[in-house]
């Protein structure tokens, strides 16, 4: 179930999935082309396996690795502060080749996104004009009513799990404040007296923990207050995130990788982005952008400590990240980055690299990435070496709740208190 369904990654993703499942073909100028999943490290990509008895490299589908479900197999749902259906949603989004859009109007249209939770001070002030699909009644009631869809919606479909996802706007970050959301018990106390500080995305999280199901935050605000991954432990339900890593930032963490890993020393990275899509016009009003600022930032930090050849404790990259809506490039998104490293002798190395993202298109198969794995880790037991006695069930445990197996799809990966992602 998305929440922001409605939404560029919400309509393009359901598209995707209705495109492939239906087998639907399209005409575009250059030809007649079929759905496929590129972009989806789960259905197009393959793992080494080894050599062959005649010394030939043996590669197979990731799938085949695991019993994972198939997208075939996964009905989609969610809510939207919007009420327009997903055939209109998709038309609005600009993301769909316009004759596969018209192939798949009759299935989307009949899609409707049920009411959401909205606060005006949490996304920018400019998204008011489309909000006309709301939750009435206090905080409690709008978690109650958040969990009954989620139980009806499992029940009408006939489904084994549910995973709810965040693909909905960025909001600002929640403060953490003593009391109101530090811990589980105060957390809940705040949905009942309705304190201001507990976002949607948060009430969301915590309907879906309440009632047993996955969380995933696509987006980078702290949705996962201290109180709302207390309650995930207490209740051992998986949550993952932050935000989606599509374009621009999955590049980044690939080319900072390789370069500090081969002795290079980047010193300075500038990012420069604009888009004109609905993600673009919520980004354009500073607390949003402030989320997605610090989730951009972090990628770097991690690779930065594992070095301490190049890098003194404490010595940082001076890394900007700059963002501006342009409507005219729609989902389009341009990502232009400057690196700057330092090489032998006081050399520098300078790579200049420009970037069209096609968001949408990027982030829709890393939303059934994170789906599928995270299904997938929720039903991984294990036990460690050093353990009793083989074949004893008891001594099998799951992953954490905090399922950091799943910090490749995400920008600002989230990881137990107290914990590095390169510790993970
Ligand atoms: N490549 C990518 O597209 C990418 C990458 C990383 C992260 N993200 C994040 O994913 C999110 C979605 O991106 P998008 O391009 O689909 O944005 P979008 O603006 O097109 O869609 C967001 C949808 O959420 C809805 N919404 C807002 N608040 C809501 C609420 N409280 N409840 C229910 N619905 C609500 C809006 O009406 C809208 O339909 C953004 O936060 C974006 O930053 C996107």
């Amino acid at each position: 179930m998305l929440v922001g369904w409605g939404g560029n990654n919400g309509s393009t993703f359901t598209a995707a999935l209705l495109a492939n499942r239906l087998g639907l073909d399209w005409e575009t100028k250059t030809g007649r082309h079929s759905p496929n999943w590129y972009g989806s490290l789960t259905q197009a990509s393959t793992v080494r396996l080894g050599y062959s008895a005649s010394g030939r490299e043996v590669h197979c589908p990731f799938p085949a690795l695991l019993p994972m479900v198939h997208p075939d197999d996964i009905v989609v749902g969610g809510w939207d502060i919007s009420s327009v259906d997903l055939g209109a949603a998709m038309e609005r989004a600009r993301v769909v080749d316009i004759d596969l859009q018209r192939r798949l109007r009759p299935y989307m249209d009949k899609l409707h996104p049920r009411p959401s939770i909205y606060f005006p001070d949490f996304i920018a002030a400019n998204q008011a004009d489309r909000v006309d699909n709301l939750l009435e009644g206090s905080k409690w009631e709008q978690l109650k009513t958040i969990r009954r869809d989620i139980r009806s919606f499992k029940m009408e479909n006939n489904l084994d799990k549910v995973i709810v996802m965040w693909t909905a706007n960025t909001e600002r970050f929640s403060q953490v404040i003593e009391g109101v959301n530090d811990t589980a018990d105060n957390l809940l106390g705040a949905i009942k007296t309705g304190h201001a500080e507990v976002s949607p995305s948060t009430l969301f999280a915590v309907a879906s923990i309440l009632e047993g199901f996955t969380y995933i935050n696509g987006s980078p605000q702290n949705t996962f207050v201290p109180g709302c991954l207390e309650l995930a432990e207490r209740e051992g339900v998986f949550v993952g995130g932050d935000d989606f890593k599509s374009g621009q930032t999955k590049l980044k963490s690939v080319l900072v990788d390789f370069l500090v890993s081969a002795g290079i020393k980047p010193v300075s990275i500038v990012s420069y982005n604009h888009l004109g899509n609905n993600d673009g016009k919520n980004l354009s009003a500073p607390h949003q952008f402030k989320s997605k600022e610090i989730s951009k930032s972090r990628v770097i930090d991690d690779m930065v400590s594992s070095n301490n050849i190049l890098y003194k404790a404490g010595e940082k990259i001076d890394h900007i990240v700059v963002i501006k809506y342009v409507p005219y490039v729609g989902d389009s998104k341009r990502a232009m980055d400057e690196y700057v490293s330092e090489i032998m002798l006081g050399g520098h190395n300078t790579l200049a690299i420009h970037n069209t993202c096609e968001d949408s298109l990027l982030a829709a198969p890393i939303m059934l990435d994170l789906i599928v794995l995270a299904e997938l880790a929720s039903r991984i037991t294990f036990k460690r070496a050093d353990n009793s006695a083989e074949g004893d069930a008891a001594d099998y445990c799951n992953f954490h709740p905090i399922l950091s197996i799943l910090s490749y799809m995400c920008k600002a990966p989230l990881v137990p208190p107290g914990n590095s992602l390169s510790r993970i």
